[in-house]
């Protein structure tokens, strides 16, 4: 078992579930996000588990500012888990055929450029200590092309090949990493999404196969496994064969987030 862990979005959604879940006594936990309220909100309750819980508010695009938090972190109490998870969807808008630049731009500096700054600061140290864990938040949709969300899969498939790559380079260094693929979680990231949401699973059941994942240092942690098998196969098909299917998965958002 991890005993420090680091979780960058530990203020909502899956971020929030896994904190929970990895809280207990003798566990120290870093929870990072932008959201300073609801960051002390999950502090508190990991911290009635019997955990040790610092907050870092910070915007992991910033990259100085995480990477000096991270290495004082560390510093302190060694990383045994950093667990890359912020994340914004981005997309289309209701009323908007194409997602808008400046969204395209947000998502992925958080979602690709935000896993960088939070892996690489740790990285070195882990390698020192010839331990340490990394888990980097992808998702299926990093396995087919999204018209309404174009940043978001892009985004997550980059980190998934990123991801899969350092793995193998890794080897033999004594550090893990896995890549996690989610289906639809039911968090505040995906009510904001309109459209059909096959297979959803509240987040609680997500950190679960996650951390269960993680124990078992498997490369690619997708789940649920019947929509990874069709989005993995449908990024496989010819392009005007998928372009019928993803009729079915076409979505539009709510708001920028
Ligand atoms: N929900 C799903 O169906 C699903 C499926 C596949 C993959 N995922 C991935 O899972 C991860 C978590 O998503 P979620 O569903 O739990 O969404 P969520 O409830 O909206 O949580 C997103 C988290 O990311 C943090 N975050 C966003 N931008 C940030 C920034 N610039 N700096 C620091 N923290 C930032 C948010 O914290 P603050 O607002 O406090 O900054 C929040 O804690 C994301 O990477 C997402 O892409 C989700």
């Amino acid at each position: 078992m991890s005993k420090c862990v680091v979780i960058t979005g530990g203020s909502s959604g899956i971020g929030r579930e896994l904190a929970i879940l990895c809280a207990e006594q003798g566990v120290t936990l870093g929870l990072i996000g932008r959201n300073e309220q609801r960051l002390h909100e999950i502090a508190l309750v990991c911290r009635s588990k019997g955990a040790s819980v610092s907050i870092g508010v910070l915007d992991v695009r910033k990259r100085e500012d995480i990477d000096a938090w991270l290495v004082a972190f560390d510093s302190h109490t060694p990383v045994d888990l950093v667990i890359a998870n912020a994340g914004v969807t981005g997309g289309a808008r209701e009323g908007e055929n194409i997602e808008a630049d400046e969204t395209s731009r947000l998502v992925f500096e958080t979602n690709l450029m935000g896993v960088l700054n939070t892996v690489q600061p740790l990285l070195p140290h882990m390698m020192a200590r010839r331990s340490g864990q990394l888990a980097l938040v992808s998702s299926l949709a990093g396995f087919i092309p999204l018209p309404d969300a174009p940043s978001y899969g892009a985004s997550k498939a980059a980190v998934l090949r990123y991801g899969l790559a350092l793995r193998t380079a890794l080897r033999g260094s004594g550090v893990k990493l896995s890549v996690i693929c989610p289906g639809f979680v039911t968090t505040p990231m995906t009510a904001r999404e309109t459209g059909w949401k096959p297979f959803e699973m509240p987040a609680e059941r997500a950190a679960r196969l996650i951390m269960r994942g993680l124990k078992q240092d498997k490369a690619i942690i997708a789940f649920p496994r019947f929509l990874a098998f069709l989005t993995w196969t449908g990024g496989l098909l010819p392009e005007r064969v998928r372009n019928i299917t993803e009729r079915a998965f076409r979505f539009k958002v709510n708001d920028s987030g």
